[in-house]
């Protein structure tokens, strides 16, 4: 008898036709006539099948009428039409196997529905409930997209490493990476002597695969990375975790308004893919979650992305008359506020925002003729804010020795960066997409730690 999954025995096809099917149990209803209904998910699609289980089964009495949320069961039988609403079919068990009981005493997810929050403290049974399993599903469907977009195009993907000892993004917020024994560190004349550690020198989780990928696409073309990332911010936002996965894209000879072009027809193919291919969960996204969001990844797929300069949309900011936490002024980074303002509200729509000021970008990006401002880009969208940060990458020698030393950076510790400045040199671009905010984007989960197998933030590493 052939194993199925739950997705493929509700398919009409399916009828007549004599299946295994193994997972959950999520209710039971017993019938007067003599039989019980089980609903069975086995995480292969949102929906449950109905099982139809009669008295006549050998472990009626013992097991079937005591089986309750969460147990586990194989069950055999053969698949029939279903009379009953929002199904096509439905399966007449010949045999009921239970595997793992679930006390319904104790076993949380019982019918109650609980609060996102209360679902983080069971971070190893969320993925048993609807929402969860829908989020899941579309983070998958999305990577399957990510990879898929960029293997068309001939990118080719590197793996960069996670333990770095350079800080691409010069921001600081990096977690170390050490063997030596903090209660007991070797220290001369007052200073931590990392020739003891384990590189020889102080090491870190990477904050961005970016300069290695800057190695590979100076070398073989078009490259992507793909793989988690650390930042050590102590920021407890919606927004923010401390392990995210982020996508980097690098092109040899692409210029700021390709790299634009890219990023844009990479969210759309995303956003498309997901509308084709997940329609099930993104109805109960727009059900349960945000009745807006379907319209909205549409718009993002049919609509040209709005493009405008730092300057202009400082410019907006300053005349909209809305009362910001931070102030608005040229030189200053856009704070979240002003970003969802400007997406949200003014626009309504995604918004690419280029030319940022040098002072707070970091030295990697190129300067522009009129020296105040870099060829940067960030992608805003409703809901999210940004989703991509990107730039075309300084090609000049000199240029990206001066913007280092301006950071207090020193040149000698980026030796080989500069090294792919010294030898064959060319313009190229690239940008970074977090793959949570984009998954946040796609299904309106309005918490970024919901959209994460197992969240890391300040003080929480529990799972
Ligand atoms: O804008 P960021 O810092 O850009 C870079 O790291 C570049 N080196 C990327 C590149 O050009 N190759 O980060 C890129 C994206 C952000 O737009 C955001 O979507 C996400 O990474 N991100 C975070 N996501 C979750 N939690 C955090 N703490 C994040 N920080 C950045
Ligand atoms: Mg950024």
């Amino acid at each position: 008898m052939e194993k199925i999954t739950v997705r493929k025995a509700r398919l009409a096809e399916t009828i007549g036709q004599h299946v295994c099917l193994q997972g959950w149990i999520r209710t039971r209803r017993d019938s007067k006539g003599g039989f019980s209904f089980l609903e069975m998910n086995d995480g292969s699609s949102l929906a449950n099948i109905q099982v139809i289980a009669d008295q006549e089964l050998p472990n009626y009495a013992d097991e079937v009428k005591r089986l309750s949320a969460g147990c586990s069961v194989t069950v055999r039988g053969e698949i029939k039409q279903s009379g009953g609403k929002g199904q096509a079919t439905e399966l007449l068990a010949s045999e009921v196997l239970v595997h793992g009981w679930a006390d319904p005493e104790s076993y949380p997810l019982q019918k109650k529905r609980h609060s996102f929050e209360k679902l983080r403290e069971w971070a190893h049974l969320r993925p048993r409930t609807n929402s969860f399993g829908a989020v899941m599903r579309t983070r998958n469907q999305i990577c399957r997209s990510i990879h898929d977009f960029f293997q068309e195009q001939e990118f080719l993907y590197v793996h960069t490493p996670i333990i770095t000892t350079s800080d691409c993004e010069g921001a600081g917020e990096m977690f170390r990476v050490t063997t030596l024994d903090l209660d007991q560190v070797s220290r001369q004349a007052g200073q931590v002597d990392y020739a003891c550690d384990f590189f020889d020198r102080p090491a870190f989780l990477t904050v961005s695969g970016q300069l290695e990928a800057e190695i590979f696409a100076c070398s073989l073309g078009k490259a992507y990375t793909f793989g988690p990332t650390f930042r050590a911010e102590n920021s407890n936002t919606s927004r923010h975790l401390a392990e995210f996965w982020m996508v980097e894209p690098e092109m040899a000879f692409c210029d700021l308004s390709g790299n634009m072009d890219l990023a844009e027809a990479f969210l759309k193919r995303v956003t498309g893919d997901v509308l084709d291919r997940c329609q099930e969960d993104m109805r109960f996204f727009m059900e349960r979650i945000d009745n807006e969001v379907i319209d909205r990844l549409r718009r993002i797929v049919e609509s040209d992305f709005l493009r405008i300069s730092y300057t202009e949309a400082i410019d907006y900011l300053e005349r909209s008359g809305e009362k910001f936490e931070f102030p608005v002024a040229w030189g200053a980074d856009l704070q979240a506020e002003h970003e969802r303002y400007l997406t949200e509200k003014k626009f309504q729509a995604p918004v690419i925002v280029y030319d940022y000021p040098r002072t707070i970008k970091p030295f990697y990006m190129k300067l522009s003729d009129d020296e105040k401002t870099v060829r940067a880009m960030d992608i805003l969208v409703p809901g999210v804010g940004e989703i991509i940060g990107g730039s075309q990458r300084e090609d000049r020698l000199d240029v990206v020795t001066a913007r280092m030393q301006e950071q207090d950076l020193l040149p000698e510790d980026y030796w080989w960066y500069l090294d792919l400045r010294r030898y064959g040199t060319v313009p190229h671009s690239g940008f970074g997409l977090g793959l949570e905010r984009l998954v946040q984007f796609v299904t309106g989960m309005t918490n970024i730690r919901d959209v994460i197998p197992f969240p890391r933030t300040p003080g929480n590493a529990d799972f």
